[in-house]
């Protein structure tokens, strides 16, 4: 099947828009089990199951309306008709709405974009919102997440609350995850928010292809989802975190050993920032940390630390209380 058809089994008529402008906003997510590598490209399906836990302020919003003309704008200045960004949101929408409808996007992040801070997440998630909006389709969050899987696989766990899992089998369904831990902050130090060199699409790809370790990150991920989910239905905290933080080196483990300069996204400042939440942690901070495809690393801990945390890294920035 390739992506119209999928799509077309989701929404069978689109019709025309039924609205002049429609505003969404789709939060970021960051996976504690990661997603990493694609079984299916065209459909974008994942080899592995992955489990992430969604913001509530950090986002994306976007404002869409039918216009004469395609124009894209992001955080008010205007995308080149040429670049790689606009291509890939105009496909999006060409996808899913046909060729004959054009649009003036207008989207607005609350985090920068490109810095492994998954905004592309929360971007196609607000696009599938839009589209939803604007044609007033009613999809269940089932649909949207898989509509806005073809943008971004991690966009369909944006269209989701709280801590959520992706299956790997089948069309990879989302479903909420039972758990029992009742607060979670994530902060993010950052590292860098230049744009990364290798995009996670076509570095995911070179690992599966190359990276020896694919076939162990893939045992490491079932083992690893298993365990986590055992800690969050205990509410255990501690467990979680560790397990989170293993899940994250390994894939990048299986990222950063590749012959091929330039691969890894872990730089010196980034682990020097885990070195310090690991020397924390032994010091008898119950802190955690991972980290997607970019420099930047996000902590893990809870409301009775967040003032030691505060301290210790005066440089975190996008704090909030996910769960
Ligand atoms: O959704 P993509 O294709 O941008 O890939 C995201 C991959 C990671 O952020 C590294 C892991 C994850 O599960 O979010």
């Amino acid at each position: 099947m390739n992506r119209k058809d999928f799509v077309r089994s989701i929404v069978q008529e689109m019709g025309a828009p039924k609205c002049e402008s429609v505003e969404v906003f789709a939060p970021i997510n960051i996976a504690l089990i990661k997603y990493w590598g694609k079984r299916d490209s065209e459909l974008m399906l994942p080899f592995n199951a992955n489990l992430s836990v969604t913001f509530h302020t950090f986002g994306t919003k976007t404002i869409c309306s039918p216009a004469t003309d395609n124009q894209l704008w992001l955080n008010g200045e205007r995308i080149p008709d040429e670049s790689d960004t606009f291509r890939r949101v105009f496909q999006f929408f060409t996808m899913v709405c046909g060729e004959d409808t054009k649009f003036l996007i207008k989207t607005i992040n609350t985090i920068p974009t490109a810095a492994g801070l998954a905004s592309s997440a929360s971007s196609f998630a607000s696009f599938a919102l839009a589209i939803d909006a604007l044609y007033q389709l009613n999809l269940s969050k089932q649909q949207l997440a898989k509509i806005a899987r073809l943008g971004s696989v991690s966009a369909g766990r944006s269209i989701f609350e709280g801590f959520v899992q992706m299956d790997a089998d089948g069309f990879c369904e989302i479903n909420p995850v039972s758990s029992n831990i009742k607060d979670l902050y994530i902060g993010v130090v950052l590292v860098s928010s230049k744009e990364k060199a290798h995009k996670s699409r076509e570095n995911m790809a070179y690992t599966v292809e190359r990276s020896v370790f694919y076939e162990a990150w893939l045992q490491i991920v079932k083992r690893d989802l298993k365990e986590i989910k055992k800690a969050m239905d205990a509410g255990d905290f501690f467990h979680m975190g560790s397990v989170a933080e293993r899940n994250a080196l390994c894939m990048h483990a299986s990222i950063s050993m590749l012959q091929e300069e330039g691969r890894a996204y872990l730089t010196q400042e980034s682990l020097a920032v885990i070195r310090k939440v690991q020397s924390a942690r032994k010091d008898g901070l119950p802190i955690f940390c991972t980290m997607d495809a970019g420099p930047n690393v996000k902590l893990l801990f809870q409301s009775e630390q967040l003032k030691k945390v505060q301290v210790l890294f005066p440089e975190m920035a996008l704090c909030e209380r996910v769960i």
